[in-house]
Order: C-alpha cells, then sequence, then structure tokens
C-alpha cells in the first residue's frame, strides 16, 4: 500500500513540474522511423518526429523493433528532453513476435487456456527482448461475420469464450511481474463494435442493440480488464452515429466510470482525424477537442493532439483536467512497467540473443498448433492415413508454402518460416510423396500493406495435378486463403476457397476420391461442395511456424484432434450473421408453409456448427443430472462422458444454457461452461459444472446485471448443435 501511495505521488510531483506542452507530448505517439544514429532523416515528417523526441513532445513510439533501435530512440527522450521522460515502445505483437504462433482464432479452437496464455507468455519474453513494452493485443471483438477479415485476430463469436481467451491472453502477456524485464502491456481493442462492421466490411459502420453491447460485445473487454489489463484501444467504426474514438459514453461512462478502469486508452492508427471523414467533426481541432473530451488519452499518428490540444486548453474549450487525467493514465502505465526506474530495462543485446526463437518457443508453438487443428469430418475413418505402404499426392498452393501459414500479423518474422505440409508428410511418415500445386495462388510478391491480386486465369497446372492423382492412392488437397488474405483491410465479400482453388478440387475428384482436404485459412470458409463430396476436412487455419509438423502429426495420426470450432462455418455467405447463440424469433418454425422464418433456397443450419469438432476418439455422453445447491440460484450439472474407442483422446466438453422466457429475450443457447478433458481409451468420466447469478442472469437495456426466476435448459456436449438436455428452474 505505502509502495502504491509513493507510486502515485510520484506521478503527482511530475505532472507539477510539466509544461502543458510536455503534457500532450506525453498523449502523443508517433510510429517509428529509423537511421537515427546519423543524420536525422532527410523526409520532411520524420524530421519533424525527431526533433519532437528531444523536445518531450512524444510519450510512445510504435512499429521500432530490436534493442539497438529502442535504445537509440530512448536516448533521444531520456538525455534531449527537459524531463527525460521515457517513451513506452508499442507494437502489434499478435501471435508471437519471432516465434510465430497460430493465428488467434486458431489458438482459440483449442479451447485450451493454458496453451494459450502461454503462447502470450513466450510472444511477451520474445517481443521485450527486442525491446518492445507495449503490445497491441489481444484484439478481443466479437464478431458473427466470417467476411470480416480480422476474424483470424479475435476468439470467434462467443463472448464467454472470448471472455476467458481475454484473460488468459492478458495475464500471459503481462504475467504475475510487470517490473520484470520479460512482461509487457497488453492492450484490449478495439472498444468497441468493430467485429460488428455492416456486411463484414472493414472499417463500416455499425449499429447496435444495447442488448448485443451489453451481453455479447462488452464481457471480453470486462473480462481483460478485471485481468488488469493496461491499456485499451479504441476502434475505427461509428456505433450507432457516433465514432467510438470521439465517444464519451463508452470511454469515460463505461470504462471509466462503471468499471473503475484507471489504465489508458490509446485511439486506433488515425482514428482521430478519421473522425472528420466519419463527419462528426469538421477540422482537426474539433477532432482533437471531441476525442480528447471523450476519453481517449493518447494519439497514435493522427498528430491532431499535439497540434491543436494546447490551443485549446489556452482558449478555453478543453478542460486541462481532461489533459492531467490522460497523462496520469500514460505515466502510471510507464511507472508500472518500470521504466522510469530504468529507461533502458528492455534493452539487453545478450538476452535478445538467447530468446529469440528459443526450442521450447518453437516446441510451445508447435503443441497448440496441435491443439488448434479441427476435424471437421472424418467418414468411414478415413483418418488417420497410415504411414507407410501407400503412393500419396500433396496438391494445392498451399501445399508446399513456408509462408501462408505464419498468417497476416507477423511484423517481426522473416517469410518462408514456416514448415510446410510437404516438410511435415515427409517427416513423420514413409509413403511416396509427389506434389504439385494445381494451381498458382497469386500473381505478384505479397507485401503486408499491398492488395493481393489472386490468380483466376493461369489453369495450366491443373492436368499435372489430375495426372498425378489418378496415379496415386491418396490425396491430400491443400487448400485455403493465401496469408495474406484475411487481417485488416481484407475483407471478403465471397468466402469460398479463392481463385481457381474449387476448379482444381473438382478437377482432382473427378479422378480420384480418396481425398483428405486440408484448410488454410484466417476464417470460417462456405465450402459445402467439399463438405458433400469429401470423405475427410481437416481445419488446419494459419498455424504459424510448425505448421506442417503439426497437420502431418495429426494426419497420421501421431495427434489426436481436439480443437472445437469458434466460429461458425456458414454453407453459403448469404446466411451471415450465422451464430449459434442467436434469439428464437416470434416464427422459428419449421412450418409447411412459407411463414416462418427462413430461406426459400437455403437452409437455416450452419455447415458446421459453433463447438464442433471431431476426435478420432468416439465420445458418449450419458447420465445428465442436475442437482440444486444451497447458495440461491445455483445448481450443479453433472454428466458422463465415455470414451467408445480404443483411442486416448481430449474431449471439449460444453455447457450451454437456455432462459426460456425474460424481460429482454435471451438467445436459444448461451455458452456458460467448458472443460478440456483427458479421455483414456473406454474410460468413462464424470464431469461436473456449477451455475450460478453469474451465469444465469444477463444485462437488461439499462445495462444493469440482473437474474430472473424462471425456466432454464442446461446442455451438455460436444458442440453447440448436439448434447443431452434437462429443464430446470431458478
Ligand atoms: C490499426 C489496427 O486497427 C490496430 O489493431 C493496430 O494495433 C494499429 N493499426 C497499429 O498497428
Amino acid at each position: 500500500m505505502k509502495r502504491k501511495e509513493t507510486f502515485r505521488e510520484e506521478i503527482e510531483d511530475l505532472l507539477k513540474q510539466m509544461t502543458l506542452e510536455e503534457k500532450i507530448g506525453q498523449m502523443n505517439q508517433y510510429t517509428g522511423f529509423f537511421d537515427v544514429t546519423g543524420p536525422a532523416p532527410d523526409d520532411g515528417d520524420n524530421k519533424a518526429k525527431y526533433e519532437d523526441i528531444k523536445n518531450g513532445r512524444v510519450g510512445s513510439m510504435l512499429n521500432v523493433t530490436g534493442v539497438k533501435k529502442v535504445r537509440e530512440m530512448q536516448k533521444l527522450a531520456v538525455e534531449n528532453s527537459r524531463l527525460g521522460i521515457p517513451m513506452v515502445f508499442a507494437m502489434d505483437v499478435i501471435h508471437g513476435h519471432k516465434t510465430i504462433f497460430p493465428i488467434p482464432i486458431a489458438e482459440a479452437a483449442s479451447w485450451d487456456l493454458e496453451a494459450i496464455e502461454l503462447g502470450a507468455r513466450i510472444a511477451a519474453i520474445e517481443a521485450t527482448a527486442e525491446g518492445i513494452q507495449w503490445t497491441f493485443a489481444p484484439m478481443v471483438d466479437v464478431s458473427r461475420d466470417a467476411r470480416w477479415g480480422r476474424v483470424m485476430e479475435g476468439a470467434g463469436e462467443d463472448p464467454f469464450l472470448g471472455a476467458k481467451v481475454a484473460a488468459a491472453r492478458v495475464k500471459g502477456f503481462q504475467g504475475d511481474d510487470l517490473s520484470a524485464m520479460d512482461t509487457l502491456a497488453a492492450c484490449a481493442k478495439h472498444f468497441v463494435g468493430y467485429g460488428f462492421a455492416e456486411a463484414g466490411k472493414d472499417y463500416n459502420t455499425v449499429d447496435l442493440g444495447t442488448s448485443t453491447l451489453y451481453n455479447v460485445l462488452f464481457p471480453p473487454f470486462k473480462a481483460a480488464a478485471e485481468a488488469g489489463v493496461l491499456t485499451f484501444m479504441n476502434s475505427f467504426n461509428v456505433l450507432n452515429g457516433i465514432p467510438a474514438t470521439g465517444d464519451k459514453f463508452l470511454q469515460r461512462d463505461i470504462l471509466k466510470g462503471k468499471w473503475a478502469y484507471d489504465g489508458l486508452m490509446v485511439s486506433d492508427w488515425g482514428s482521430i482525424g478519421e473522425m472528420i471523414p466519419h463527419g462528426y467533426a469538421e477540422n482537426g481541432r474539433q477532432a482533437a477537442l471531441l476525442a480528447a473530451e471523450a476519453g481517449s488519452d493518447m494519439d497514435m499518428e493522427s498528430h491532431l493532439y499535439i497540434k491543436h490540444l494546447k490551443d485549446l486548453v489556452e482558449d478555453g474549450e478543453l478542460d486541462v483536467e481532461h489533459i492531467n487525467d490522460a497523462v496520469r493514465r500514460v505515466l502510471r502505465l510507464k511507472y508500472k512497467l518500470g521504466l522510469f526506474k530504468d529507461p533502458y530495462k528492455y534493452c539487453d543485446e545478450q538476452k535478445e540473443q538467447k530468446l529469440l526463437r528459443h526450442s521450447d518457443h518453437i516446441d510451445a508453438a508447435l503443441d497448440v498448433a496441435k491443439k488448434s487443428i479441427v476435424l471437421l469430418k472424418n467418414d468411414k475413418n478415413f483418418l488417420p492415413l497410415p504411414k507407410s505402404g501407400k503412393k500419396i499426392a500433396l496438391i494445392g498452393p498451399l501445399g508446399n508454402d513456408k509462408t501462408s501459414p505464419l498468417g497476416n500479423w507477423r511484423l517481426a518474422a522473416e517469410d518462408g518460416i514456416a514448415t510446410s505440409l510437404l516438410e511435415g508428410l515427409e517427416k513423420y511418415g514413409s509413403n511416396p510423396i509427389s506434389y504439385t500445386q494445381g494451381v498458382q495462388f497469386a500473381s505478384a510478391p505479397i507485401h503486408f500493406i499491398h492488395e493481393l491480386k489472386i490468380n483466376t486465369q493461369d489453369r495450366s497446372g491443373i492436368t499435372e495435378a489430375v495426372t498425378l492423382a489418378k496415379e496415386q492412392d491418396i490425396v491430400i488437397m491443400c487448400l485455403g486463403e493465401h496469408g495474406m488474405q484475411s487481417g485488416e483491410g481484407r475483407s471478403r465479400a465471397n468466402i469460398d476457397l479463392p481463385g481457381l482453388q474449387q476448379e482444381l478440387l473438382e478437377a482432382v475428384y473427378a479422378v480420384n476420391q480418396n481425398i483428405v482436404l486440408v484448410l488454410m485459412n484466417g476464417r470460417p470458409l462456405a465450402i459445402e461442395w467439399a463438405d458433400t463430396h469429401i470423405p475427410a476436412i481437416v481445419e488446419a487455419w494459419q498455424l504459424g511456424i510448425k505448421s506442417g509438423d503439426a497437420i502431418a502429426q495429426i494426419l497420421y495420426g501421431d495427434y489426436n484432434p481436439s480443437g472445437k470450432l469458434p466460429m461458425t462455418f456458414p454453407r453459403s455467405v448469404g446466411q451471415i450473421p450465422i451464430y449459434y447463440n442467436h434469439k428464437n424469433t416470434g416464427r422459428p418454425g419449421p412450418d409447411a408453409l412459407v411463414f416462418w422464418a427462413h430461406y426459400i433456397d437455403e437452409q437455416n443450419t450452419p455447415l458446421y456448427p459453433f463447438g464442433h469438432g471431431l476426435s478420432y476418439s468416439k465420445f458418449e455422453y450419458f447420465g445428465l443430472m442436475i442437482q440444486n445447491l444451497d447458495t440461491p440460484n445455483s445448481v450443479q450439472v453433472e454428466v458422463q462422458l465415455r470414451n467408445n474407442s480404443k483411442i486416448d483422446g481430449y474431449e471439449i466438453v460444453q455447457l450451454y444454457i437456455r432462459d426460456h422466457f425474460a424481460s429482454v429475450t435471451r438467445p436459444i443457447k448461451e455458452l456458460k461452461g467448458f472443460k478440456k478433458v483427458p479421455v483414456k481409451a473406454n474410460e468413462t468420466k464424470t464431469i461436473r459444472f456449477e451455475l450460478g447469478e453469474e451465469e444465469l442472469g444477463f444485462y437488461n437495456n439499462q445495462g444493469e446485471f440482473i437474474v430472473e426466476k424462471g425456466k432454464f435448459d442446461v446442455m451438455v456436449g460436444g458442440s453447440s448443435a448436439s448434447g443431452l438436455s434437462q429443464e430446470f428452474e431458478i
């Protein structure tokens, strides 16, 4: 307690010494430029930034990485600025740093919170070794729209799973001790609504009901705040007509008010300036005013705070207390990270050498990659494949791709460092493997910021693929999305197999039907044709540095798949938004006449429901029992889980509830518990859950958490679409 008081007092002392301009400097974040040891870069903008750092007009930098560069930049601030306040260095460390882990939606498919936490822990160890002190992760936006490219960066469609994953990631990044050398500040983003962009188009408008806001979108953010996340980021979108960046209700009333959050809110990149094209602010000066008043503490790269806040305060338009509040939050972050004690604490060259891509990190990346794979279909136990004695054709543009499996957010990692599926198959089995890509993916080399041009013309490789498939016993088709086809700014209007891959798949199928389809993608895909025709389908996402090893181990049965989908796979894009926890409607059907909630040209059910995922074991649920507990409004749920097979496995047991009648209508199913359980061959296990007010209540439209008496169903099973159910009352 004593230390805490000192800590706050020190901040107050510092604040008293700061000029208004220096305070505003702390609220300014610039993206990096390099070459600061020599003369300042020629570029006018960069030169100005360089001078700004020396003059105490920059509180934080992003995109500066490597001990040498961070040290050089930090030196500019610490040795040149009047008060020597250190900067805090940030970067998007999203799914690993040098050791690239599975993309976040893949990791969420593991439902393995320990593995997810470890992934974030290792990312933090490597990023801090390179001087990074703050990551813009985890993204905790719930999304129901697979067209939105950033679903790859989140935990899927469910607020309960999303909240657990959010907390695990925060714990992993921040560890137990923020002053340690290998922990960094996490950032819950994007507050809020970003994943609900209309038509799945990135940066698009969001209109959202109160009930969904409180019950679906807020929970993962609240969980991150409760897990102690040091920072939040607001979002690009307007929410019900107000840009989130300038939304006082979200930032001051909810986050910093109701939730009593004392961390820092950074804007998204340029989002303060984007309030002008949104039609909310008339000019840069007004945008800065609105954002600062609303509680955006730091301006990432729109340069409007540094330009206008001083005048706004001096002209009496902006209350200086808003500035003081923001600066306290920035300084607290720096204190908590230990930067005042040692501004260079993350700048140890020797550590950098030792820790990057350490073999333990690579092993952990492989472990979670295997756990993230989802077996979508396995007719007649087509999988696992024999390890020898079969001639295998590997076909598809992703089969020998060593870059796409790294996914989109891998700023610090080089291309080509993933193991390809071809390498994995050769390593873990002794079947002869012949590879051909069949169709080429994209016509030009791709960079993070460039639009991808998918090949839709060149069919020259299809004949070779068909000839090869004819001669082999088994075909593994490795298809899906290029690594840069999901992520920021990568919305798709069609979520099928891009380019000529569907054509390739059908051509190969015509000559050999013994096909395993291995999918690599950053979002759910609409693959109904494949589901109808192909006997085995494996969802392998973008699994990171050990992708090929992980997939091969699953295909050969060295590892029994256990992943479950964190997001619904639609049959067709027209079903979107499709999600398991929808409302019942007044006309749920089915009915013989047309007057019920359905399509006349498509089914209502998804292709693969939320929570779906098969195993090589065969699990059976029985003996569901519900018992009242002594605490009011709480019950114990018990179920028996049997492994009816000769193979040891893991099952992710899922518990859903339905609140039948409420003052605000409730979804037909809501996930309220899950457990990842090891079950040996022929073993039966008793699984128990407790449900209390936290699980049975909900937020009303005034944002109050309430518990209402009445009838509930509980459902327990291996997916959101199957399991045992029973009714109870509270
Ligand atoms: C924009 C993205 O929306 C955000 O998530 C990211 O952290 C920033 N750019 C910084 O790169």
